[in-house]
C-alpha cells in the first residue's frame, strides 16, 4: 500500500489548479441511467478512485464509459441492469444514487444497503421515505433493499433533514417521472444546483436546485446532454487551509469562492489574507493563526468535509479553538493521528477542544477516511520534519495528482510504493 512522504514546514508557494468536483460528478454520471441516449461529461475527477469505482458502477449496469482526460463519454449498450452490484456498493456508498434513475426507469430496483463507514452509520431511510412517498414499495432481502412501483407517482416529500444524497436520489427520481414533484427541505450544496442544471440538459424542468425547495418537472423519456462539471469546492478549501496552516501564499485556479463563503469567512478571522475573483482564490498568511471556533452545517454552513482540515489548521493557532460536528456521528479519528504530531486536542461527544501549539513535529501517522487524510496532508505540510501517511488511498478517493499539485506549489513530499 502507498504512503505518501512529506518533508514539512515549507511554506506552499504558488498556483494550483483545482479539479472537477468529485462530489458532482458522482451524481451526474449517475443521472446518465435516465437516458439511452450518448452524454458527454467534461471536468471530471476521472483519476480519482471514486471516479473509477463509478465507471465501474455504470458498466456493471450496462452502460459503456469511454474517458479522455477529464471528458468522460457515457453510451448505452441495450437494456440497463436494474441490480447494483454489493462488490461495488462497498467501495462506494453513492452507488446507492443509482436506485433513483432505474426505479423511475424500471419500476424495480435492487441495491445493497451501504452500511456505516468510519464516519459513521450513514442510514439512507430519508431516500427510501421518498421513493415511497413516490409510490414505491420496498423490502429487504439478504442486505438488499428491492423497491417497486409499477410508475412513480409525483410527489410532494418533505425530507427530515437536509440530506445531500437523498436530495440527489430524488430528484434523479423525479426527472424521470411525468408530473410535478416537490422536495422541501432539500439540500443546497452547490453540487445540488449542478445536478440540476444536468437534469435540465436532459430535459426536464428543474427549478430550485440549491435552494431548500427543489421542484422537478419529469419526462418519461430523457434525451442525453453534454455537461460541465463544477470546481471542487473541497479540493480547493483543503489546499487553502494547507496553505494557511504552512504560513504560504496561493493562487487556485478554477476555484469559486462564492461556494466556500462560510471557509474563506472563518479563514480571514483566523488572519488569512483572501482575494478572489472569477474562477480563482489567492490566500496569503503570514503568522500563526488566531483561534476560531466552527460548528459543521449542511451548506451554507461550514462543511463537514473540511472539519477535519480545519482542525490541522487550528493545532497550530494562539489560544484555543473548539470544533463541533454536528452532521456527521464519528467524524474525529484525524484527533488521536493529530495528536502523535503533538497537537492538544480533547475530544468529548461531538466536540473537539484544541489549545494551539506553536509547531507540529512530523511523525508516521494513518488516513481513515478521504477528510482525515487531507486533515493529515495539511498537519504533515506545516509539521517540522518527516511525516508518513499510510493509507493513502483514502485520500485518493478524493484528490487528483495530489503530489504533483503540491510539489507544483514548492511542497516536498513523495508517494512510496
Ligand atoms: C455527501 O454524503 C457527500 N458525499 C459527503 O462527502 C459529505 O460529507 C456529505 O454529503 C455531507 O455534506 C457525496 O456527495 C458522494 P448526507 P451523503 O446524506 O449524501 C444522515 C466526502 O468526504 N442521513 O447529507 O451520504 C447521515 O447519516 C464525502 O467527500 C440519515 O440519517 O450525506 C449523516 O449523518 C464523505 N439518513 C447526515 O445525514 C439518510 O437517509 C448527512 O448525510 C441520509 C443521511
Amino acid at each position: 500500500m502507498d504512503r505518501l512522504i512529506i518533508e514539512g514546514g515549507k511554506p506552499l508557494n504558488g498556483t494550483i489548479m483545482v479539479s472537477g468536483a468529485k462530489n458532482a460528478a458522482l451524481p451526474i454520471l449517475i443521472a446518465t441511467l435516465l437516458t439511452d441516449e450518448p452524454c458527454v461529461i467534461e471536468n471530471v475527477p476521472s483519476t480519482l478512485r471514486d471516479l473509477r469505482t463509478t465507471f465501474r458502477l455504470l458498466e456493471s449496469l450496462g452502460k459503456k464509459v469511454v474517458v479522455e482526460g477529464s471528458t468522460v463519454r457515457v453510451f448505452s449498450t441495450g437494456s440497463l441492469k436494474t441490480q447494483a452490484p454489493y462488490e461495488i456498493v462497498k467501495q462506494m456508498r453513492a452507488s446507492v444514487l443509482a436506485a433513483g434513475p432505474l426505479l423511475a426507469r424500471f419500476g424495480l430496483v435492487r441495491v445493497p444497503i451501504p452500511g456505516g463507514c468510519a464516519i459513521g452509520l450513514r442510514p439512507i431511510d430519508i431516500h427510501l421515505k421518498g421513493f415511497e412517498a413516490m409510490g414505491a414499495r420496498r423490502i429487504a432481502d439478504q442486505g438488499d433493499i428491492i423497491m417497486s412501483a409499477p410508475r412513480l407517482k409525483a410527489a410532494a416529500i418533505k425530507l427530515r433533514f437536509p440530506s445531500v444524497g437523498a436530495t440527489q436520489n430524488l430528484m434523479m427520481a423525479a426527472a424521470a417521472t411525468p408530473g410535478k414533484t416537490t422536495i422541501v427541505n432539500a439540500a443546497r450544496e452547490p453540487e445540488m444546483e449542478d445536478l440540476g442544471k444536468f437534469l435540465g440538459r436532459l430535459g426536464a424542468t428543474v427549478r430550485g436546485a440549491g435552494t431548500s425547495t427543489v421542484t422537478i418537472v419529469g419526462k418519461p423519456k430523457l434525451n442525453g446532454a453534454r455537461h460541465t462539471v463544477i470546481p471542487d469546492r473541497i479540493e480547493a478549501g483543503t489546499f487553502l487551509l494547507a496553505c494557511a496552516a504552512t504560513r504560504g501564499r496561493v493562487r487556485l485556479q478554477g476555484a469559486q469562492a462564492a461556494h466556500l463563503g462560510s471557509v474563506l469567512a472563518a479563514l480571514k478571522k483566523a488572519g488569512a489574507q483572501i482575494r478572489s475573483g472569477q474562477g480563482w482564490i489567492e490566500l496569503s498568511m503570514e503568522r500563526r493563526p488566531k483561534a476560531v471556533s466552527i460548528a459543521t452545517k449542511p451548506y451554507p454552513g461550514f462543511p463537514t468535509d473540511l472539519q477535519a482540515p480545519w482542525m490541522s489548521l487550528m493545532t497550530l493557532c494562539t489560544g484555543c479553538a473548539k470544533v463541533t460536528e454536528t452532521v456527521f456521528e464519528n467524524r474525529f479519528l484525524h484527533a488521536a493521528e493529530l495528536g502523535r504530531m503533538g497537537a492538544q486536542i480533547a475530544v468529548s461527544g461531538r466536540t473537539a477542544v484544541i489549545a494551539g501549539q506553536e509547531c507540529l513535529s512530523g511523525a508516521p501517522i494513518m488516513a481513515s477516511d478521504i477528510r482525515a487524510g487531507a486533515a493529515l496532508l495539511v498537519a504533515g505540510l506545516a509539521a517540522k520534519g518527516r511525516t508518513t501517511i499510510a493509507r493513502v488511498y483514502h485520500i485518493d478517493r478524493g484528490y487528483e495528482v495530489v503530489e504533483q499539485k503540491l510539489s507544483g506549489a514548492g511542497a516536498r513530499l513523495e508517494r512510496q510504493a
